[in-house]
């Protein structure tokens, strides 16, 4: 190329030599939000980790300590007489050692491998039992509790502890973002063909902002003061566990909905 030509290719030159160094810094850009994303995974799946290596040996401390307790309220109760009014209370704090029992299994199940401990079992049954368990503080903050069961659904070959407490940790979630007065509704249902049983689980609560919804199943995700973010995360393990899927819907001001999805398989 000769020096008359040289002159006139600079300016384009020097454009172009800059659209690729900003193409670069862009591309720089994007690996740094990558690479912040992946580091944040990572902290994440340490977190998670920890936990799975510290649980089995913090559980075993709690369950000896329930232990303790169970027996001296068994105790108690063997002592008091039918009719004494105590009695309730100390049948209260038996039934509630049981569901702590229930919810460390759960939790525990996250750290190791589920031994088969799958049954057949009815979901309207499992709904009822948690509509029974929130009933006392939804009637303390106005909140309704409505059942849309189907009749004859099939029965689910499930872990049922692990799936109630699941169940358990989405109603709370629906009681707390209602604070003072609403509705949770549970449905249950069978698609046409009877091969897939729906639980749905919906609040008219506050609902979930999009961005939070995509978090909402990951370890460790709160939006609460003292939540631990950890109640639909390891709901989610569980289902999975049982062969089911788990999906959430919400919208601002209107409310949120929980579906499981289990499939029922050979009677
Ligand atoms: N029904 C709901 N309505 C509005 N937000 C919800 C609902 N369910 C879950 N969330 C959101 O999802 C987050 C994660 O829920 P998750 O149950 O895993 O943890 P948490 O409730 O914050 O803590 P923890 O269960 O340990 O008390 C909540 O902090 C909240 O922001
Ligand atoms: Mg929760």
């Amino acid at each position: 190329m000769d020096e008359q030509n040289e002159k006139t290719l600079a300016p384009e030159k020097n454009f172009l030599r800059r659209a690729a160094d900003l193409k670069m810094m862009e591309e720089i850009q994007i690996l740094k939000t990558q690479l912040d994303l992946a580091k944040k995974d990572l902290a994440r799946f340490e977190k998670t980790k920890t936990l799975a290596h510290v649980a089995p040996s913090v559980v075993h401390d709690i369950r000896n300590s329930l232990g303790v307790i169970s027996s001296t309220s068994q105790f108690v109760l063997s002592i008091l007489k039918p009719d004494e009014k105590e009695r309730q209370a100390w049948e209260l704090v038996q039934r509630n050692v049981e569901n702590i029992k229930n919810l460390l299994k759960s939790y525990l199940q996250l750290a190791r491998e589920v031994e088969n401990t799958k049954q057949k079992c009815s979901m309207n049954e499992i709904v009822n039992s948690v509509a029974h368990f929130i009933e006392i503080q939804a009637k303390k903050q106005n909140t309704s509790i409505e059942k849309n069961l189907a009749e004859n659904l099939p029965l689910l070959n499930l872990d049922m502890p692990a799936i109630e407490s699941s169940v358990l940790n989405i109603a709370i979630n629906a009681l707390e973002s209602l604070e003072n007065q609403g509705a949770i509704k549970f449905r249950t249902y069978s698609d046409e063909k009877g091969e897939n049983l729906f639980l749905e689980i919906e609040d008219t609560g506050p609902g979930i902002a999009p961005e939070n919804l995509e978090k909402i199943f990951s370890p460790f995700f709160t939006t609460k003061k003292t939540g631990t973010g950890m109640g639909l995360y390891s709901a989610k393990a569980a289902v999975e566990n049982n062969d089911g899927k788990i999906t959430c819907t919400s919208k601002l001001g209107e409310g949120s909905k929980m579906i499981l999805e289990f499939s029922v398989g050979p009677s």
